[in-house]
Formats: C-alpha cells, structure tokens, sequence
C-alpha cells in the first residue's frame, strides 16, 4: 500500500495547506533564520515544526504546491520534506518543485519525503506490495552502519536504536551521490544521506514520540547540518512583532475584538505595546459568558493594562434573537451573525478602524481540507469574527499567526501575564449557548454559570485544572425526579464534561475518581436551586464532540 499508511493516512486523509500570506500580515520587518517543511499531507507534519521549534529555530510549514513561494519568501537555512498518505509509484501523488534539490540547502526527507527525493533524484521506489516484503509499521529497529552528520554526539556505529516505522512502499535505489548509513529488517535504506549536497533521508519518522532520539536527530539537522543557532525565543519574537505591527500599521486606527480568552487578550496586548492608544478593545457581553468573566476582563484590560475598551451590553438583544430556538447550528448561526452586527456598531461609534486584529494561530492557519480536494464537512459552524474584514473594509493585524498555543501562552508570560490567566481553558465564542441544548434563556444561563463555577472550583482545589484540557457543566433540557429534606423536587439536570487533549481535534474523557465526581454532585445540588441530579460525560472525542452542540 502506501508509504504513510498507518501513520500518515487515515479515511477522508487531509492535506494540510498554509493559506498566502495577504497582504494583511504585515511586512516582515526581518524574517528569523528558518526552516521550511514541505508538506505532502501527513497527519503529523505539525509535529515536525514543533521538533524544530523545540530546537530553538523558527520553522513554518507550506504544502508542496506552495513550497517554491514559500522558498522565496522565507529565504530557510533548511528544508525538510514530510510523510504522506500518498505513494510515490501512485498516478498523479505529489512532488516537491525541483527547484529545492537546486537551492543549496541542506534537505532531510522524512519516509514519503525520503521516497520523494530519491525518485526525483535518479532513485527508484517500489511499492510493498511488488517487492514482497510487505511493510513497516509501528516500533523497529536500525543498526547504524556509518557515521552521519545527523547523528553526531548520539549514534554511534553499531549501535542499535528504535525507530516509528510507517511505510508500505520503500526505496530499492538510491540516488547518485548517496549511501547507507542505517539500516533496519524491513528497510534497507532506514537512513540514507548525501553528505556532499547536504541531503539526508529516513524512512522512519523521527518527529514522533516513538522514535526516542527523534527530537534530537531534528535539532543536528537544523543545528549541525543547516548551521543555525537555535535563537528563536519568545522574547526575540516580541520584538519583531512589535517591530512589525508598528510597520504594518503606521498611524492608523486598530480595533480588537476581546473574548476573554488568552488568544485574542496576547494579541490585544502585543498590540498595545506597539502601538499604544491607536488600539481599542472592544468585548462584546452576550449573555453567554461564566460566572464573574467580564469583571474580569474589565480588570485586566481597563485596570492592569490601562487598554482602551468598550464593554457593550448586548444580554437583551441575545436573549431576544435566542428566544424558542432550539436548532445547534441556527443558534450557533444566530451567535455568530449578531456578534458581527454589535461589533460593526460599535466600530462606527468609534469612527471607524483601519484594521482588525484577530489571535488567530498557526493551526487555524494551516487549514485541513480533503486529500482530494474537496471541501470537508461542516460538523459545527465555529463562531468567529470571519467576514468582518470584507463587510468593513478592514485590513487584518494577526501576530500570532505563526504560533501554537502552547507558543501563545509563553509569549503571554512573556508579556507579564500570569499563569492562571494563560493557562486558562478554551472558551467557545458562541459561550453557554452550546452548552444549554434546547432553548436558551437568561434563568438558564444563570443556573448553568453557577454550577459550572462550583465544578471548576473543586478542579482548582484538587489542584487538577492544569492536567485537563477543557471542563465545563452542561444544562441538559431534561428534568427528574428528586427528593431533598421531606419534600419532592423535579428540576433540572446538570451534565459535566472533562477532557483530555492536545489540540482540540481529538479528546479523551479525563477519569476523575468517583469521590470527586460524588463530591461535585453534592455541592451543585446544595448549592444551585434549579439542578438535582448530576451525571458525568464519558463520550470521548471522536464519536462524540467536546461542546455538546
Ligand atoms: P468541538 O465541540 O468541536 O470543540 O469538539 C473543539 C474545541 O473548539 C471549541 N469550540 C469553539 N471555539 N468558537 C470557538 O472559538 C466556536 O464556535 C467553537 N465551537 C467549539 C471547543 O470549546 C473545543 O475547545
């Protein structure tokens, strides 16, 4: 089958594609030395920019059919091709621009990327299937038979070492100019390299956990083989944003659009630093938020960081729209278009912006689509400020584009935020609403704000907030029968949910101990009239979905 099988290719597998940077990015004031990876859509490219920015070297990822552009813009000291669910024997599977192989920059290839080079370098590579091995996949082993720059300070000759295997085809020639360097049962070319030229190939996938030393074999590439210093830091990348959003918006006006949350509140304050009080906050209060959040975002913006902001008031008109609708999508729809609406109010109030800035990260950058190209399917329509740009007629400021969130939050301590805020849970933008299936109302929102502070309250006292990815209570639109004291209730139920995960995309249910769910339970009936009965949410991620609608 193919190279990335297992690993790289699943049903429906997606090709990861970096949108052009517009315009709107900004001009880069000096770009950092870099690493460009080559994407041919495998499912754990990302993991390859994180290796590489672990290494202290700022990477950026561009899909094969945008490579060459992305060449010329970065100018990288590196290029490093990634896996794939495509076979290099396959009709119409993907190439990287020969360009590169002329650049005179050091290359590695990783499983298709190593297949990739090799064929369009004057090798050969033959499906699995053909050579009647069969493939690799899961833990091997090589045997390190050369010296190789890659492996300098930690792989020694003979030495044995385990590797992620991932692949059905395999090179059965290598290019001219290249030899063996390890080789493993299934892979007589496990690691191949051309030391002249700089160009290196694994058929293992050095970037996943699995393969122990695979961090490692990354930062020689990027340190030992390309020569960079590993520099990159978040303090490093204040400046240059700093630098870059000065750059970009000169004298004009921006707005931003505050949720609470530590994407949009980094941006607002790398932005305010730059530019001061061109900025404007502006948070919308929908009625739709936790316990105590907007006292909280007034402190911090108005109070700490003395950032010009509007709060607007919009609980009665929310409520109104939101008023017998009871359809996921349409009250997400509703959410999103009436944000969009109080947004541009408030704007004109404040006589117009030039641009809007937005904490849009990398991963939203790097959009997944269909390996055929088709458009994915639509699961939730996720709220946003998506099309205001167009209706106002606005330029977009994004300096964190290029980060994972992880990245976001040391550029927040980093900007003086402490740990609590930037550690703090995703929030959805269409808030309580997806949270209270069936019709929304101002008494149920309050009902649901007060039980889900007491759930996190007992996350925080267990001291288990930080292992957990995102925990909220649930209004379930369903009502039981209880007894409390002598008398008989029939009230709401209350469902709570606690996951586990690294991106969003995946998630497993977080396994509390039964005492402390028993405990939950207790003080939320106690606690909040209009809930008596609890349950736990064990769906993990997929079939179910995080948010529960
Ligand atoms: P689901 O429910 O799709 O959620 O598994 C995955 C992650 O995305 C968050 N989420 C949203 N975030 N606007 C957002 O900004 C939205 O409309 C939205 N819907 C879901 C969700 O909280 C989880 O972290």
């Amino acid at each position: 089958m193919h190279a990335g099988q297992s690993l790289c290719s699943a049903p429906n597998a997606a090709v990861m594609t970096t949108h052009k940077p517009t315009d709107s990015a900004g001009p880069h004031v000096s770009m950092p030395d870099s690493i460009l990876i080559v994407d041919f859509g495998s499912q754990v490219t990302q993991l390859i920019a994180r290796r590489v920015r672990e290494a202290g070297v700022y990477s950026e990822i561009a899909p094969f059919s945008m490579a060459e552009e992305a060449f010329r813009r970065m100018r990288p000291k590196g290029i490093i091709l990634s896996g794939s669910p495509a076979g290099v024997p396959d009709e119409g599977s993907p190439r990287a621009p020969q360009s590169l192989f002329e650049a005179g920059v050091p290359i590695l290839g990783i499983c298709y990327g190593q297949q990739v080079m090799s064929h369009q370098l004057g090798g050969e590579v033959r499906p699995g299937h053909e050579t009647g091995e069969g493939g690799e996949f899961g833990r091997a082993f090589l045997t390190v038979s050369k010296e190789c720059k890659l492996f300098d300070g930690l792989w020694t000759v003979g030495e044995r070492h385990q590797v992620w295997m991932s692949h059905g085809d395999k090179v059965t020639r290598f290019a001219p100019g290249f030899e063996i360097v390890a080789t493993s049962d299934g892979a007589p070319f496990a690691v191949i390299a051309d030391e002249k030229r700089k160009f290196y190939g694994t058929q293992f996938h050095p970037e996943v956990v699995h393969t122990p030393d695979g961090g490692k074999l990354l930062a020689n590439f990027v340190h030992h083989v390309c020569g960079l210093q590993g520099d990159w830091t978040m303090a490093a990348y204040r400046d240059t944003k700093v630098a870059e959003i000065r750059a970009q918006v000169g004298d004009g006006k921006v707005i931003c659009g505050l949720s609470g949350g530590v994407d949009s509140s980094v941006a607002a304050i790398l932005i305010h630093e730059a530019i001061g009080a061109q900025l404007t906050c502006v948070f919308v209060d929908h009625g739709l938020l936790r316990l105590n959040e907007r006292e909280q975002v007034e402190t911090l913006f108005r109070d700490h960081y003395n950032i010009p902001l509007v709060v607007v008031d919009a609980e009665k008109r929310f409520m109104r729209g939101l008023a017998g609708e009871t359809d996921p999508e349409r009250k997400r729809k509703f959410i999103g278009g009436e944000f969009i609406a109080v947004f541009e109010e408030e704007a004109k109030k404040l006589g117009g912006a030039d641009f809007l800035a937005q904490g849009t990260l990398y991963p939203d950058v790097i959009e997944s689509v269909s390996f055929t190209g088709g458009p994915s399917v639509t699961i939730k329509s996720h709220h946003n400020v998506g099309g205001l740009p167009e209706r106002m007629n606005m330029s977009l400021v994004e300096p964190l584009r290029e980060l994972f969130k992880d990245e976001v939050r040391e550029l927040g301590r980093e900007l003086g935020l402490n740990d609590q805020f930037v550690g703090r849970h995703p929030f959805p933008g269409p808030g309580l609403a997806i949270r209270i299936p069936g019709e929304v109302t101002k008494e149920r929102c309050d009902i649901l704000r007060k039980a889900d502070a007491i759930y996190l309250d007992e996350i925080r006292k267990a001291g288990l907030y930080d292992a957990i990815w995102q925990a909220f209570a649930v209004l379930l639109p369903v009502k039981t029968v209880g007894v409390m004291g002598d008398y008989r209730t029939y009230d709401n139920v209350c469902g709570l949910r606690a996951v586990t995960s690294t991106d969003g995309m995946t998630a497993d249910v977080y396994p509390f101990d039964a005492t402390f769910l028993t405990g939950c339970a207790t003080r939320i009936v106690n606690e909040v009239q209009g809930i008596n009965r609890v349950v736990y949410d064990y769906t993990s991620k997929p079939p179910g979905t995080i948010e529960w609608e």
